[in-house]
């Protein structure tokens, strides 16, 4: 079967259990999941019950789609994502973003969890992404290109919409959220970078480093998506403080900023 076949077979199973047509894809990052709580008249979709869907095996990250509408803009919610680092395919990480635009969606929402580089950088600030340095050295359009979902040689001039991203700027100052900006660097993982690897990231111009994210949003401009991207920064990289990294280090700083989080993104997703 091939992949377009598939889509559309995916796409037509979520829609025939879904009452509302999303404008918005969000992709919620580790400990940024309870956002999907906040959506009204939602329809919870497994993952695993989702045709041709691929399903997560990280502990705390939840597989479900969640369609419903969030502050009155109807939203698609991808609530657990998929990582290379989990031994997925490229083109299995790409799958549930081009589900979204064969939903019709061409918005698309993306959070993570990154280590901040940036020495100006605290753990709790939010980063709107700028750009990204695809340091995973693995690309989700490797291999015979799908023409009817995108062209051969996709632009990234502009991988994070410069209008979605004054929307954000908008949103957060009328908030008084103060947001950092900058590049996000992505890592395969699962191991936490090295303090040498650290300092060459930061030489190299990146701002944050995270282990997903970069082939979602390649896949998402290959199909003409537009693409928002906000990192929680849940600990600073290895090597700038005294203390070695965990995970649970990072889940706990996102789920104390959920609720910065959820204000957030509860105003900014109608407006965008
Ligand atoms: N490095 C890479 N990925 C991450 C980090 C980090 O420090 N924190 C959360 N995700």
């Amino acid at each position: 079967m091939s992949l377009q076949h598939k889509l559309q077979e995916t796409a037509q199973w979520i829609r025939a259990r879904i009452s509302v047509q999303p404008r918005l894809a969000l992709i919620l990052g580790s400990g940024l999941g309870v956002l999907a709580d906040s959506l009204e008249q939602s329809v919870y979709l497994k993952y695993e019950d989702i045709p041709h869907f691929p399903v997560t095996t990280v502990e705390g990250h939840e597989g479900a789609l969640v369609v419903g509408n969030l502050n009155g803009t109807p939203v698609a919610v991808l609530k657990g994502r998929f990582h290379l680092y989990e031994g997925y395919s490229e083109g299995t990480v790409a799958y549930p973003i081009r589900v979204m635009k064969a939903l019709g969606i061409d918005k698309m929402v993306v959070t993570n969890a990154a280590g901040g580089i940036n020495e100006r950088f605290k753990p709790g600030d939010f980063m709107l992404i700028r750009d990204h340095i695809n340091l995973m050295f693995r690309n989700p359009l490797i291999g015979p290109n799908e023409d009817s979902i995108g062209p051969r040689f996709p632009d990234l001039s502009e991988a994070y919409s410069k209008k979605l991203l004054q929307v954000a700027r908008k949103v957060a100052a009328g908030q008084n959220l103060k947001l950092q900006e900058g590049v996000y660097v992505g890592m395969t993982g699962p191991t936490y970078e090295t303090p040498a690897e650290v300092k060459m990231l930061r030489k190299l111009g990146g701002d944050a480093a995270g282990m997903s994210t970069v082939p979602e949003v390649i896949a998402a401009r290959h199909a003409g998506m537009q693409v928002l991207g906000i990192s929680c920064i849940t600990n600073m990289a290895a090597g700038m403080l005294e203390q070695p990294l965990s995970h649970d280090e990072v889940v706990e700083t996102a789920v104390r900023e959920r609720d910065t989080f959820i204000r957030y993104m509860v105003q900014l997703i109608p407006q965008l």
